[in-house]
């Protein structure tokens, strides 16, 4: 019997849920998929994919419809243990400077964001390390 470790399911079941998930990506204009899942320590997933709109700057980063779903279902930042990122191209891609900035906020510090390629190749990094210096409710004090 093979014993597969935990992180190693997470990240299967994680790839497969977002590689699905690129089917779904709205991009239209810039015809490049992401999509983001999102797993909580509760072992609940929540998908996000890029929407995009004809006024470009309305466009929604798939990290950012990940967390918004999940918020909206009621999830809370310290039940948030990783998320995973993929895209149809053929590189790993990291979340843009406005991503960073809400996933500073919404998802727990320690959390995991696991950067991938369509083969499997993935760059880890904690979501305390992506935005040095990051602006904060603290700051409207
Ligand atoms: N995009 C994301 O969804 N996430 C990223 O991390 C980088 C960029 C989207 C925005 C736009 O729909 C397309 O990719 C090209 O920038």
């Amino acid at each position: 019997m093979i014993v597969e470790s935990k992180d190693n399911m997470d990240f299967e079941r994680m790839f497969t849920l977002s590689l699905e998930a690129l089917n779904n990506s709205y991009s239209p204009y810039s015809k490049f998929k992401v999509s983001a899942v999102l797993k909580t320590k509760d072992d609940r997933f929540f998908i996000g994919v890029n929407v995009e709109n004809a006024s470009f700057g309305l466009t929604n980063c798939a990290e950012r419809s990940a967390l918004y779903s999940a918020y909206s279902q009621g999830v809370k930042k310290e039940n948030i243990e990783k998320m995973l990122i993929l895209s149809s191209s053929a590189n790993i891609i990291s979340p843009c400077g406005a991503c960073r900035q809400v996933m500073a906020e919404l998802m727990d510090r320690d959390s995991v964001v696991i950067m991938c390629d369509l083969n499997k190749n993935f760059k880890l990094i904690k979501v305390k390390e992506l935005l040095p210096l990051e602006f904060t409710s603290k700051d409207l004090l």
